[in-house]
C-alpha cells in the first residue's frame, strides 16, 4: 500500500475535529482498560503514578538515553560511557521499559521507543525540560499542600512557600529558564494547530503579552512573513529571547518590551495574545491584566486568549489536570470561553469567535 505524503498527514493532523475524535477515542479506550481491571490492581497503577515521572527524571537529570540515540545497548555499555552504575542502569531503564518508553530484548540491550526518543535533549519533540520541571522542589512543593488547599482554598505553592511562583522564578534564574524551556516546549506542541485555526491577518502588528521567550509568537510570525511582532514580559524571560528568536529566523521582526501584567506597557498593536497567562491568575487578577491590555490597545484592535478550555462540568484530560496544576502551583484555574468573556466585558472588549483547535481554544476578544 503506498504512504501518504508527510505533508498531506501533517496537514490531516492539523484538523480539529480529527485532534478532538483521537483524543476521545484515546480516552474511552484508557476507561474501557481501567474497566477490565479489578478495584484494587487499578488502585496499584495508579498510585504508582510518582514511578514513571521520578523514572524519567532520573533519566533526564543523568542524560541517561543520550547514548541510546545511536541505536541499542546494554546497561553496562551506558554506564560506561556515562560514568554510572550499570546494574542500576539496567533496573532504572527495565523500569522505563514497563512504561513503553524503553524496549529490552533478551540479549540485555535497551533501545529507545518512538515516544522514549522525546526524552532526548536534543529531540526536535523533546519533553525533557517538562520532566524536570514538573519534577522539581517547586513543582513537587505545590502539590503536596493539597489537602490544606481544600480547607482553605488558597494557592497551595503561595501558602506553602510564602511567595509566589513568579517571584520565586525571579530569584532562581536556573529554574526560570527551566520554567521558559517547559513553557516553549508545550507552547511548540499547540502551536501548529493554532496558527492553522485563526485567520491571522497578512500585515501588520502581533503583540504576546507574557509571551516568554516568545515561542507563540515566532511560530505565528513563521507563518505571516509581513507581520512584525512585540514580545511583552518580564526582564528574566526576555532575557532569553533574542537568542531564541534568532534561532526562528524572527529577530528582526520582533521589538521587546520589559513590561508588567499590572502596571502597564506600551504597545500598540492588531492583535495581542495572552497564551497560558490567564489560568495563572484569579478572577480579579485577571480583570485587571485585561484592563492593562485593553490600556495598550487601539479600539478594534483583537485579543485572542489561548487556553485550554474548562467547561465546570466537564471532566477532560488535560484541562483538568492542568486546573489542578493551577490550583498547585499558582493563585489561577482553567476557564471556558463564557467565564473568559465576563471577565473581558468589564475591561472593555467584547466577545468575538471563539474557535476549538482541538487541544487549545482561542478566544476572540474585541477592543470596543
Ligand atoms: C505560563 S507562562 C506563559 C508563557 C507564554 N505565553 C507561553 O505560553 O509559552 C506565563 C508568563 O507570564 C509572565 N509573567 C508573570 N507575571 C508577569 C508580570 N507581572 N508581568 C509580565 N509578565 C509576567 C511570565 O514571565 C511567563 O512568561
Amino acid at each position: 500500500m503506498r504512504q501518504l505524503p508527510p505533508a498531506v498527514v501533517r496537514q490531516a493532523l492539523l484538523r480539529p475535529s480529527l485532534v478532538r475524535a483521537v483524543q476521545r477515542l484515546s480516552a474511552a479506550l484508557g476507561r474501557a482498560g481501567s474497566a477490565l481491571q479489578p478495584p484494587q490492581a487499578r488502585f496499584l497503577q495508579l498510585t504508582g503514578g510518582v514511578a514513571p515521572i521520578m523514572l524519567m527524571r532520573a533519566v533526564v537529570q543523568t542524560r541517561l538515553v543520550e547514548p541510546l540515540a545511536q541505536g541499542p545497548l546494554t546497561a553496562e555499555a551506558i554506564a560506561g560511557r556515562l560514568g554510572l552504575h550499570a546494574d542500576t542502569v539496567h533496573r532504572v531503564l527495565r523500569g522505563l521499559a514497563v512504561y513503553g518508553l524503553a524496549r529490552l530484548d533478551r540479549s540485555g540491550r535497551f533501545s529507545l521507543t518512538s515516544t522514549g526518543r522525546l526524552l532526548l535533549d536534543d529531540h526536535q519533540h523533546t519533553m525533557a525540560g517538562w520532566i524536570r520541571y514538573m519534577t522539581s522542589p517547586m513543582v513537587i512543593e505545590g502539590w503536596s499542600r493539597l489537602p490544606e488547599s481544600l480547607h482553605d482554598g488558597l494557592p497551595a505553592f503561595n501558602a506553602a512557600t510564602g511567595t509566589t511562583i513568579w517571584e520565586h522564578l525571579a530569584q532562581h534564574p536556573d529554574e526560570e529558564e527551566g520554567f521558559a524551556r517547559t513553557m516553549r516546549e508545550l507552547t511548540l506542541m499547540a502551536a501548529p494547530l493554532i496558527v492553522a485555526a485563526y485567520p491571522w491577518p497578512e500585515e501588520g502588528t502581533v503583540c504576546d503579552v507574557g509571551g516568554g521567550v516568545g515561542s507563540m509568537l515566532a511560530e505565528v510570525l513563521r507563518a505571516r512573513p509581513k507581520l512584525s511582532g512585540v514580545l511583552v514580559d518580564q526582564a528574566g524571560p526576555l532575557a532569553g529571547a533574542g537568542e531564541y528568536l534568532a534561532s526562528r529566523g524572527v529577530e528582526a521582526r520582533v521589538t521587546a518590551v520589559e513590561g508588567d501584567l499590572f502596571k502597564g506597557f506600551s504597545a500598540a498593536a492588531d492583535v495581542y495574545l495572552l497564551k497560558d497567562v490567564l489560568h495563572d491568575w484569579d478572577d480579579d487578577q485577571c480583570a485587571q491584566i485585561l484592563r492593562t491590555v485593553r490600556a495598550a490597545a487601539p479600539s478594534g484592535a483583537r485579543l485572542l486568549v489561548l487556553e485550554w478550555l474548562q467547561e465546570p462540568n466537564r471532566a477532560e484530560f488535560p484541562v483538568s489536570i492542568s486546573d489542578i496544576m493551577m490550583l498547585a502551583q499558582t493563585e489561577g484555574r482553567q476557564r471556558s470561553a463564557a467565564e473568559f468573556a465576563a471577565l473581558a466585558a468589564g475591561a472593555g472588549f467584547a466577545p468575538g469567535r471563539v474557535i476549538d483547535t482541538g487541544a487549545y481554544g482561542i478566544v476572540e476578544l474585541v477592543a470596543v
